[in-house]
């Protein structure tokens, strides 16, 4: 781990499955390659992998389910854990449900998608139904996306995309693996360009602005 505590952004990660991404951040923070630490994952399933990765790696954790809520309860019991947890940046990661984002984490908020948005992103169009739909339109050319969430599903100003060809015989699953080689880089890299303060948000589009 870094050991300069006080230059490393908090993250809280949001998860419903594996936790792939959520491992990936894990690593990078233990090779020393992405200044944060994570200060809660929250999950809103019971049965996350995620969650058993987070606890092996001394990480708070706690499930938060839909079932049963209307979206405000929701994402009003979601804030609540956050605001005690008081991150910097939420990251969403495989995080399959609509989360209302109040107004103080506007802009403080991060999804990946595995898709290069506008394009096969909206409900239902997560994990490998969109590597599905993405062969099946014929698509040359795939990739992911970061990107500021708001409270639309897969919209908000885009940080962050890598395009990779759609090989002649790809199958979702080939192509999920090489769409999601490009996400363990994306994602860092756009963490790492809000910690340093570089994203600017005007309207729909995100500069990224120089290093100084
Ligand atoms: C990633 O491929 C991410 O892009 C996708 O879920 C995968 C991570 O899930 N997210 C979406 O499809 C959101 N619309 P995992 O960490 O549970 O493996």
């Amino acid at each position: 781990m870094i050991s300069d505590k006080n230059k490393k952004i908090k993250l809280a990660v949001l998860i419903s499955g594996g936790g792939r991404s959520l491992l990936n951040m894990i690593e990078r923070i233990d090779a020393g390659t992405l200044p944060a630490s994570i200060e809660l994952v929250i999950s809103s399933r019971a049965d996350a992998k995620g969650l058993q990765i987070a606890a092996q790696a001394g990480i708070a954790t706690c499930v938060i389910t839909a079932k049963g809520k209307s979206i405000d309860q929701f994402s009003e019991e979601i804030t609540a854990e956050l605001d005690r947890a008081k991150p910097e940046l939420v990251c969403l990661a495989g995080f399959m449900c609509f989360y209302k984002i109040p107004d103080h984490y506007h802009g403080k908020v991060m999804n990946i998608h595995p898709a290069l948005l506008p394009a096969f992103g909206g409900k239902g169009m997560y994990g490998h139904h969109v590597h599905e739909a993405v062969i099946a339109a014929g698509c040359k050319v795939t990739g992911c996306t970061v990107h500021f969430a708001d409270n639309h599903y897969d919209q908000g100003p885009i940080i962050i995309q890598r395009a990779i060809p759609v090989q002649e015989d790809d199958t979702p699953d080939t192509l999920a693996t090489r769409v999601f080689e490009e996400e363990k880089i994306a994602y860092p890299e756009a963490i790492e360009l809000f910690a340093q303060g570089r994203l600017k948000i005007e309207g729909r589009r995100v500069r990224i602005v120089p290093k100084v």
